[in-house]
């Protein structure tokens, strides 16, 4: 039996093939290598869901497989429930906010919605994680530097928490 409830955290992007699957690897990684993989419930999800059931995009498989990430993630639409699983949702954009905010169920639940770029410490002058889909490699490249920045924040400050 579950002694305890696990942190939830659940990264979202338009489609759930690119930047949030790799979110949700980079985040893995992380906590794998602080040895703490039990307390956590990652997962990530689109707010489109034209590619349901598929593997991450090959081009963001590879770009993530270089740096030691194994992206084995299936693509999935957000659902309402998901507000109750996670503690935090972690969105890529605008757009993504938007869509995540107006499927919150109350006002409280809102709350747990968080820009990615609110934690990346090395890009001050990005205000999201821009949709590598209709790029080249080096889109690949930026929004791996951001979330791989991005995601030691995320977990220092959730650690923290657990301090406090
Ligand atoms: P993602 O990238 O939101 O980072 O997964 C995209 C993937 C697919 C599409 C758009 C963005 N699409 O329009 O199919």
């Amino acid at each position: 039996m579950e002694q305890f409830r696990k942190i939830g955290i659940l990264f979202v992007c338009l489609g759930n093939i690119c930047r949030s699957p790799a979110a949700e690897g980079v985040m893995r990684s992380i906590i794998e290598r602080e040895g703490c993989s039990e307390w956590f419930d990652v997962d990530s999800a689109g707010t489109y869901g034209g590619h349901a059931g598929e593997l991450p995009d090959p081009r963001m498989r590879s770009a993530a497989s270089r740096r030691g990430y194994n992206l084995t993630h299936r693509s999935r639409k957000i659902q309402e429930e998901d507000f109750e699983r996670f503690d935090m949702i972690v969105v890529m954009d605008d757009m993504n906010y938007e869509n995540v905010h107006r499927l919150a169920p109350s006002r409280k639940v809102a709350e747990k919605i968080f820009r990615m770029t609110e934690f990346c410490r090395k890009f001050p002058e990005r205000s999201y994680v821009p949709d590598p889909y209709y790029e080249g490699h080096e889109g690949f490249e930026l929004v791996l530097d951001m979330l791989e920045d991005g995601c030691e924040e995320v977990f220092n400050e959730l650690k923290n928490q657990f301090r406090s």
